[in-house]
């Protein structure tokens, strides 16, 4: 079973840290959506990211991150997850083409704390299909960051994030979670975005800082993890799609970290 879970609380001045951190992704983000499109490879989009980021100062969580021993240590710093890989898509040659959907995600360090976040863009014109399929996936983020707010309860997330994708006719993707962010990438809790009665169900307070990224396929929830070890796919094929935000708790309700530093 689970041994009991430890959450850092982070004070105020420190979530101002990972605001700034947070900006600074949500930047880089919005400059990598800007260079999506037809023709371009994902390795380009990767170096994009990695010129930007060392521009700044940051430092990436995601380049030689060991996910399990014998994997090899992940190459990018981003992952570029297109149609039916759900995520940690490892960037490369692939060519992206009209009609693609593709997942960015994009965790960084600056001064010691990190901000994780991710979009997914459609390349040129998409299908209706593919576009439904984003639209359910960023609004059930929405409803997700909406319930993380102090004397709501964790699994308060993923039964919203759950409820929204099922009552749309997509799935929410099992095997993946989210997760407490602060110095390091990934701090407890998991943060599901499905109800699983077996795991813990702490009260959320102010000074938890969660990465809430619902991952959510237009048909059914299985994954595969290919023979690079690292890009998961739906099993069944179908399209996938994932935006993912750090997001604080704090008295006022939730406070997004992962947004431009112009913005609020
Ligand atoms: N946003 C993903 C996560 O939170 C990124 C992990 S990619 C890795 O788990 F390369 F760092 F593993
Ligand atoms: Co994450």
């Amino acid at each position: 079973m689970y041994s009991p879970m430890s959450i850092v609380l982070k004070s105020t001045k420190q979530i101002e840290k990972m605001r700034i951190a947070g900006g600074h992704v949500a930047e880089i983000l919005l400059i990598l959506r800007d260079a999506v499109r037809p023709g371009i490879t994902t390795g380009e989009l990767n170096a994009i990211a990695e010129q930007e980021l060392a521009r700044r100062g940051g430092v990436s969580c995601f380049k030689n991150y060991v996910i399990h021993e014998g994997v090899p240590p992940y190459p990018g710093v981003i992952c570029t997850s297109v149609n039916d890989e759900i995520v940690h898509g490892i960037p490369g040659k692939r060519v992206l083409k009209e009609g693609d959907i593709v997942a960015l995600d994009f965790g960084a360090s600056f001064d010691g704390w990190v901000g994780d976040s991710g979009i997914t863009v459609g390349v040129g014109k998409i299908s209706p299909q593919a576009q439904h399929l984003m639209d359910v996936t960023k609004r059930a983020l929405e409803i997700g960051i909406e319930q993380a707010r102090p004397g709501n309860r964790l699994q308060a997330i993923g039964r919203a994030v759950q409820q929204y994708v099922e009552s749309q006719g997509c799935s929410v993707v099992r095997h993946y979670t989210g997760h407490g962010v602060g110095r390091k990438m990934h701090e407890e809790p998991l943060v599901p975005n499905y109800v699983d009665p077996q795991m813990e169900n702490p009260l959320l307070r102010p000074g938890m800082v969660f990465a809430i990224e619902p991952m959510v396929n237009a048909g059914k929830p299985d994954t595969r993890e290919l023979s690079d070890r690292w890009t998961v796919v739906t099993k069944d094929h179908s399209l996938s799609a994932y935006f993912e935000h750090t997001v604080a708790v704090t008295e006022h309700g939730p406070r997004i970290l992962t947004l431009p530093r112009d913005v609020e």
